[in-house]
């Protein structure tokens, strides 16, 4: 039988709803067809076999969240510290549901490609850029796809000659204008500027995360998310909604219960849903997606234009996740879903080995 490990946890502000994604997987996935390895990295990045009843564990609010897994230099007996080597034997297969940094930035997709190891989700290139707020860019404009209006400026610039930068982006841009570090996630450090001065704060706020900082005109208008399953020939489910009662989707409304809800599927005209699934499937391909993805869209309220926002490529994935909530609204199961990811991730392997 296949060991899949399934990893969570990690360095990132998203370590508990990682460990929920991760709890919601195993308790769907086929125990009859796989051994599933839960594999644990605490807030120091070391690692840990856990086998620890994980089961049920859907909510924040859950207290064995709180010592699951140990703090650094610690052990207990249901979570024994491994190193990578021992990673790599007890695993035949690695399932990351690790969110922002280390997680979903390349970084861990690289070890186990250094592992020869089959595993879920985008590749080391694809993970990076798509982490990347301003190679995203970027490489959307390449292909022609519609993005907001915006500039980067780098710490050494900037401290530099903060005036010219201030004048420069005043100048590009119209304000408001969203300020965000270019290597984050879940909103930490994303601030909406409405003036040169909201501006030279928000930058100096985002610059505590990344040297590297994108500003762009904000848009007015709906959030529109897209969930993209497949390798070569990507599909799209659901188009889905995020209804945000506060000033935007920040981290608060994220992760506190009752905060921001989804309207799945969104109540838009079927050829806005068509263009946002094609579009999508553009922006995964250009990205060079592979497995799945989560991709963000922003509907302008007074021109109907879409601009594609960013690829998340390992959304959250607790049963109450847009993502896996896109693909049911499409008729495919939440442990369907597991088992298409985990297919794709062994064609993309093998057809790599075989090139
Ligand atoms: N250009 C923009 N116009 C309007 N709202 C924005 C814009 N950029 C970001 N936001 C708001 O900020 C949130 C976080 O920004 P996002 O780019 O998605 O970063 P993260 O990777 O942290 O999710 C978005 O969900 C949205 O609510
Ligand atoms: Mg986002």
């Amino acid at each position: 039988m296949n060991k899949i490990g399934i990893i969570f946890g990690g360095r990132s502000r998203e370590h508990e709803v990682s460990v929920l994604s991760a709890a919601s997987v195993m308790d769907a996935a086929d125990r009859g067809r796989y051994e599933i390895v839960p594999i644990g990295i605490n807030r120091s990045g070391e690692w840990f076999h856990i086998t620890a009843d994980m089961s049920g564990l859907k909510t924040l609010d859950d207290e064995r969240l709180g010592f699951l897994i140990p703090g650094q230099g610690e052990e207990t007996p249901v979570a024994r510290r491994i190193d990578l080597g021992e990673f790599g034997r007890l695993v035949d297969f690695a399932f990351p549901l690790l969110h922002g940094p280390y997680g979903e930035d390349g970084t861990i997709q690289g070890l186990f490609e250094m592992l020869d190891m089959p595993y879920a989700g985008c590749n080391v290139a694809c993970s990076a850029i798509s982490m990347d707020k301003i190679f995203t860019k970027d490489m959307l404009i390449r292909a022609g796809l519609p993005v907001c209006r915006h500039v980067a400026t780098y710490a050494f610039d900037f401290a530099q000659d903060r005036e010219r930068e201030l004048d420069g982006i005043g100048e590009t841009l119209t304000y408001p204008v969203f300020v965000k570090p270019a290597n984050m996630g879940s909103s930490v450090g994303v601030a909406k500027a409405r003036d040169r001065d909201g501006l030279a704060r928000a930058i100096e706020q985002a610059l505590r995360y990344d040297s590297r900082v994108l500003i762009e005109e904000a848009v007015v208008g709906r959030e529109l998310e897209a969930a993209v399953l497949g390798n070569e020939e990507p599909r799209v489910g659901a188009i889905g909604e995020i209804v945000c009662g506060s000033e935007f989707y920040d981290y608060n409304s994220k992760y506190k219960e009752g905060a921001a809800g989804l309207s799945i599927p969104a109540d838009i005209p079927e050829q806005t849903a068509r263009e946002i699934g094609a579009l999508a499937t553009r922006a995964y391909k250009t990205l060079g997606g592979a497995g799945f993805a989560r991709i963000d869209f922003f509907l302008e309220e007074n021109t109907g234009r879409i601009y594609l926002n960013e690829m998340n490529t390992i959304p959250g994935f607790t049963i109450y996740s847009m993502f896996p909530l896109l693909w049911q609204a499409k008729g495919v199961t939440y442990p369907e879903l597991i088992e298409r990811i985990i297919r794709l991730g062994y064609e993309r392997h093998l057809a790599k080995n075989n090139r």
